[in-house]
């Protein structure tokens, strides 16, 4: 079957490997696509040894002649990416005349970064341990009906009515219950006229927009952000994101129906990892922890917090292949593990089914099956037969388990450090 549509989405917690899997495949593609989370998000990009770090700007920028859109799904902050562009336009990267953003997309307003932050200083110890970003926030002002959308920043007097009303009500929380300086509506005003001038010639309707491409026959990647166990149904709900992070999504925070979407790839790390607070199964606190973090520079990519590293969740990436339908695997990271003697995968959470609240995910005990390590280095493979036995052995047993093949697995973080055993995109 011809694919038109293709979704690369995180099976964890985050940081798989998806902005550099998108980057990879967008070579084949017309459009790629963010269609839900914001600037929360952090998305590697290594090319001949130069790093790009993308968190609002799709993972497709770094080819020429490739249309980046931001949908309606996505929380956009404007200030964070006016800098991203301009960051990129400085290292001679096109992207205004490219980048169209949907004008049905919350805005992330200053109040929002605010409460985000006051209200995890007030959590103390029970932080969900955000990115400070203001995502939860915005969504809520979305879902609460009173939240600023793109385009109503390009009005300046619905922009003012909205704005009083919404701010009024912000303030009063923050002065009234976190004792904190309300915020100045002039200010806010201000500055959100003149980021709304900034951005105005690239806000379009990209629900049109891409069923334009559809209609050429072209080929559009839609780019997942955070990972499946952070969903705000289907993660380790309360620690977890604020958007639905799961295949779904790519529907809703585009304007693509559910039908047109070909293939869902799943990106999973050959071991764990996880920022901020919450539940994880298979965490590791000894010297293996530390040596995957080390071995994988295990550091968040937005905030730059160091990430708790375990070894590879089977039960938790099968409920993920599950629920966001996945057609093909991609194993990342592989390499990271080439010094290991024993690798352990966690194949079963004892006698407690899948957990559904937060008590039952923190009485999980993980239990295991063991596999012998390679200890030599799949760094930069290419082929599958140039692999060690031992790795070949692990990554079937992951396709076995968790029922979905690997279609691909990444050997190490440059865009050329790759196997391709089914491409996605034909
Ligand atoms: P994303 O948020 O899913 O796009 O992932 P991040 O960019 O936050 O984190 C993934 C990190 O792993 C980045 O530093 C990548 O450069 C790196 N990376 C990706 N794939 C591989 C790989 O196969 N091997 C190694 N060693 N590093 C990788
Ligand atoms: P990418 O796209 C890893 C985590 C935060 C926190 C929780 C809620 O790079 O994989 P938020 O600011 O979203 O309200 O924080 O979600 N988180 C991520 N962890 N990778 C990400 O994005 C993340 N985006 C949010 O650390 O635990
Ligand atoms: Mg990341």
């Amino acid at each position: 079957m011809k694919k038109s549509v293709v979704v690369v989405l995180g099976t964890q917690w985050g940081d798989e490997g998806k902005g550099k899997i998108v980057d990879l495949l967008t070579e084949r593609a017309d459009a790629v696509m963010r269609y839900q989370g914001g600037h929360n998000a952090g998305h590697t990009l290594i090319i001949n040894d130069e790093k790009t770090v993308l968190h609002l700007i799709p993972s497709g920028i770094l080819r020429e002649g490739v249309k980046c859109y931001i949908g309606n799904g996505v929380v956009i902050e404007p200030a964070a990416l006016i800098k991203e562009i301009k960051n990129l336009e400085a290292s001679g990267v096109d992207v205004q005349s490219r980048l169209y953003l949907s004008k049905s997309a919350p805005v992330i307003m200053p109040y929002h970064i605010k409460l985000d932050q006051l209200r995890e200083t007030k959590k103390g110890k029970a932080a969900i341990g955000t990115t400070g970003r203001g995502i939860g926030p915005s969504y809520e002002d979305k879902v609460a009906r009173r939240g600023i959308l793109v385009g109503d920043l390009l009005d300046a007097e619905l922009l003012k009515e909205k704005l009083s009303t919404v701010l009024d009500y912000h303030n009063f929380v923050i002065e009234n219950y976190h004792q904190a300086q309300p915020l100045d509506f002039n200010e806010v005003y201000n500055n959100a006229l003149e980021q709304a001038a900034f951005i105005k010639n690239m806000c379009v309707d990209v629900t049109d927009a891409l069923h334009t491409h559809l209609n050429k026959d072209h080929k559009l990647l839609m780019e997942g952000a955070q990972g499946s166990l952070l969903d705000i149904d289907h993660g380790t709900y309360p620690y977890v994101t604020s958007s639905n992070t799961t295949s779904g999504s790519a529907s809703t925070g585009s304007g693509l129906g559910a039908t047109h979407i070909d293939y869902v790839l799943g990106i999973t790390k050959a071991y764990t990892t996880r920022v901020g607070g919450g539940p994880f199964p298979t965490e590791l606190f000894d010297e293996d922890g530390v040596e995957l973090a080390k071995r994988g520079v295990e550091f968040g990519a937005t905030t730059g917090r160091p990430r708790r590293c375990g070894w590879l969740d089977l039960v938790a990436l099968k409920r993920a292949v599950q629920v966001n339908g996945v057609s093909g695997l991609c194993v990342t990271k592989i390499d990271v593990l080439d010094s290991f003697k024993t690798i352990k995968l966690c194949t079963s959470y004892g006698d407690q089914s899948f957990p559904g609240s937060i008590k039952e995910w923190t009485n999980v005990t993980p239990e295991y099956k063991s596999f012998a390590g390679w200890q030599s280095s799949t760094r930069g493979m290419t082929e599958f037969n140039q692999l060690p036995q031992a790795a070949k052995v692990l990554v079937d047993y992951i396709a076995e388990f968790t029922g979905a093949p690997i279609h691909m697995i990444s050997t190490g973080p440059d865009r050329c450090e790759n196997i391709l055993l089914v491409d996605p995109m034909t």
